[in-house]
């Protein structure tokens, strides 16, 4: 298949990008670099000895979009690009809703213009909302959203699913991920945020490289079994690979939606000693109150996933560890 991907200089983006390749799929790559790097593609090329078309671009840019799709003959489009900091969000909710909702509407308007109507899309576990039992199963409703990041992520899936309603022709997966963690064996690839890390596993790897002095861990008095939060980590490669199983179902019309996670909770005490226990590396940590919006424990009932795409995360956490140490002593500024 020639496979657009946007977002694909972005984290879980090159990962996909690498897989496509890999399984010999031709790849087409719109990224505008708001939060990734041209440094990547030549790690792609370095990982796979092949180069995705790159085009530097917005995905609300309609007449590139139309021009992309009339130059290149798109089988299917993987949509990543989007932002994802759910405290900017909070702050800056126009601009989430422009890139995350109007981009996927933008990107839908010139896909059913060039007659491409199969689509993958990066929804999150964030979905389910606060008030949601675990774990989370794909037949519950979408719940309350904290976030403008949540509520774009929850509005992009009914546009989709109204979509598939309105025109049998659509055929589209959504993709809610739970936590995405790790990186590719090479330690070419990874995670590169910006300025200080939101998230605890590229915020624990920035302080094992020396980068920042300590971690903080919000809140330890949460009611699980060690008081600190629990999530569902999965491996990036184990998700990525995901996104071509469900490429493989896009033959049949409408809508499915998936869990991408392990189906199992891990607290933040375990994750740091899992590092520590992996690498050999100290990590320096104190507790401090509890982050706003964060919920004690969720995690994924991934056994649809299994059942239809016969997708399992198979990547246990020394991986996720081993992987991630990798890519971050390798690269300790990161692409730059
Ligand atoms: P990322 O920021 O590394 O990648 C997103 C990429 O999209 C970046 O390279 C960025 O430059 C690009 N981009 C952003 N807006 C764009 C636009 N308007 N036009 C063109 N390119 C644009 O993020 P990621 O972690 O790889 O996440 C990918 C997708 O998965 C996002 O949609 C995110 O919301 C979703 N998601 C991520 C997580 C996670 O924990 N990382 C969890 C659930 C869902
Ligand atoms: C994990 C745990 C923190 C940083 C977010 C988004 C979600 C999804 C994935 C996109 C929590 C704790 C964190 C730190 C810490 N993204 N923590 N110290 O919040 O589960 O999910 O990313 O869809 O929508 O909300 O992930 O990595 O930020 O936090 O103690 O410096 O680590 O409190 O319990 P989260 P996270």
């Amino acid at each position: 298949m020639q496979v657009l991907v946007t977002g694909g200089a972005g984290y879980i983006g090159s990962h996909t990008v690498v897989e496509l390749l890999a399984a010999g799929h031709r790849v087409v790559v719109i990224d505008n670099l708001c939060n990734g790097s041209p440094e990547v593609l030549n790690r792609i090329h370095a990982i796979t000895g092949q180069q995705p078309v790159f085009i530097e671009g917005d995905i609300r840019d309609r007449v590139l979009l139309d021009r992309l799709f009339a130059e290149h003959g798109i089988d299917a489009v993987i949509h990543f690009a989007g932002l994802k900091a759910v405290g900017e969000s909070v702050a800056c909710p126009l601009t989430y809703y422009e890139n995350n909702l109007y981009g996927s509407m933008v990107l839908c308007r010139a896909m059913a213009a060039a007659g491409v109507r199969r689509l993958v899309f990066s929804s999150s576990a964030t979905v389910y909302g606060e008030e949601a039992a675990v774990p989370y199963v794909e037949s519950m409703p979408r719940g309350m959203t904290s976030s403008p990041y949540g509520t774009s992520k929850a509005m992009v899936e009914k546009v989709l699913e109204d979509l598939c309603a309105a025109d049998q022709r659509w055929s589209v997966a959504l993709m809610r991920y739970f936590n995405p963690i790790g990186a590719h064996p090479s330690g070419l690839i990874g995670e590169d945020p910006r300025g200080i890390p939101n998230n605890l596993m590229p915020y624990i790897s920035q302080v094992a490289v020396g980068r920042l002095p300590e971690l903080s861990i919000y809140g330890n008095d949460y009611p699980t079994a060690d008081g600190t939060c629990e999530r569902d980590y999965l491996h990036v490669v184990d998700l990525a690979v995901g996104h071509l199983k469900a490429l493989q179902i896009l033959d049949a019309p409408g809508v499915k939606t998936y869990n991408l996670g392990m189906g199992q909770s891990v607290s933040v005490l375990a994750l740091v000693n899992a590092f520590i226990q992996v690498t050999g590396v100290e990590i320096p940590y104190r507790f401090v109150s509890r982050r706003n919006g964060d919920l004690a424990a969720f995690w994924a009932d991934a056994g649809k996933a299994h059942q239809e795409l016969g997708w399992r995360a198979e990547r246990g956490l020394e991986a996720m560890m081993a992987d991630t140490w990798r890519w971050q002593s390798k690269n300790p500024g990161g692409y730059r």
